[in-house]
């Protein structure tokens, strides 16, 4: 069996790392492709190295630009990457421009899709993330959903074959990295904070980041709460950062883009986090770390139902009355078994298996 996985941007190193892992530890061949949609080295190479992701064998170079040209830019150079290497499946995770390419790609080359992270739902067809969600799993031939929940949202959108409940790769890599952070991780004192006396921010959506009105209340949000704010600074983000100030004579400290076991760690030891990340909001989960979501909605739904995440839109009250609420009490499991990677392997060769017979 031959996997092509297709990454591209930040959140995709983490969720590949333990399946790329899984699948060289079993001898199956995996094409990785780096669309290059994060090219910094503290967005990319960083999360390889920390992470020991196999060096890409092809690195399509694409960068930044609008969705049409970038989504295009990816279609057009991996095309011919996927007809060379003629792999069993493509693989796709979550819900970037580099996951709606790979799709696309590999769907009109009738090559079977893998898609990691399917099922997931905002509702809210204004986020670019939702359009690539959506079309991936309508082309995708396994659909690897993190729980339930996310199989009941396929079925009532008819598709119910190929639909695999393997849990959540970023939910056990963040477990598996949890045991490791020190009592008192160094990266406290690069800011100077003490545990439970500081909170973490992530700002990166586009519908945070390029409207102005919505970053400043953002930001007072940000500003009235009652500690510091360790913000790391995405990219997208870095312009209007510093247009509108942020970080001078204000509680924020704004830093660069921190690399994964620095950021778990910081985290770990918070007061609680504000972020529109996705990702963020289940580690904060997997450390019981309180999280305010910094959107009008989640598909990470289940990290709502004890309170462990609100959802406080950029209203600059509720998000500095939600980071003074109580800790929740209890935490369900709803993100599978710990073994997303195997859970994986399994459906790829089980599916690989069917086809042949
Ligand atoms: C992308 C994903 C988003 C994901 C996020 C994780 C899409 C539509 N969005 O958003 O779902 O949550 O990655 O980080 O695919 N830039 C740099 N250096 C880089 C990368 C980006 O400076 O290495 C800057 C550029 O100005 C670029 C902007 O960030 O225009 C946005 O990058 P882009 O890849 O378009 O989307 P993200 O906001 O990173």
């Amino acid at each position: 069996m031959r996997v092509l996985s297709v990454i591209g941007a930040r959140p995709q190193f983490v969720k590949a790392a333990l399946l790329s892992a899984e699948l060289a530890q079993r001898g199956i061949d995996e094409i990785l492709v780096h669309t290059g949609q994060h090219y910094d080295r503290e967005m990319s190479d960083v999360f390889f190295e920390e992470l020991r992701l196999p060096v890409p064998a092809h690195y399509l170079n694409v960068g930044s630009g609008g969705h049409g040209m970038q989504t295009g830019e990816m279609l057009k150079r991996l095309e011919p990457v996927v007809q060379r290497e003629e792999p069993d499946w493509v693989l796709v995770y979550g819900d970037t421009n580099s996951t709606l390419a790979g799709a696309l790609v590999a769907a009109k080359l009738h090559v079977p899709v893998a898609h990691v992270e399917a099922g997931l739902r905002s509702f809210n067809r204004a986020m670019p993330e939702e359009i690539n969600r959506v079309v991936a799993d309508h082309v995708a031939d396994l659909l690897l959903v993190p729980n339930e929940n996310a199989a009941k949202q396929l079925a009532q959108e008819g598709v119910t074959r190929g639909v695999r409940v393997v849990g959540d790769l970023m939910v056990d890599l963040a477990m598996q990295a949890a045991a490791q952070i020190p009592a008192r991780p160094p990266v406290l004192d690069r800011f100077g904070v003490k545990p439970r006396e500081y909170y973490v921010a992530t700002i990166h959506r586009a519908s945070n980041t390029d409207d102005r009105p919505t970053f400043r209340r953002l930001l007072e949000g940000l500003r009235a709460a009652d500690r510091p704010v360790v913000f790391p600074v995405h990219p997208r983000t870095r312009e209007i950062a510093s247009q509108e100030g942020a970080g001078d004579g204000d509680n924020l400290m704004l830093c660069e883009p921190l690399p994964y076991a620095q950021m778990l760690a910081l985290l770990s030891q918070s007061a609680a986090l504000f972020t529109d990340s996705g990702g963020l909001q289940k580690e904060a989960f997997v450390l019981k770390v309180p999280c305010v979501t910094l959107r009008e909605e989640t598909e990470w739904i289940e990290t709502l139902e004890d309170g462990w995440n609100v959802l406080a839109g950029s209203d600059a009250a509720k998000i500095a009355a939600a980071s003074r609420r109580p800790v929740p009490m209890r935490q369900g499991t709803p993100y599978g078994d710990g073994h997303a990677a195997r859970n994986i392997v399994e459906a790829l060769q089980e599916r690989t298996a069917s086809y042949a017979a």
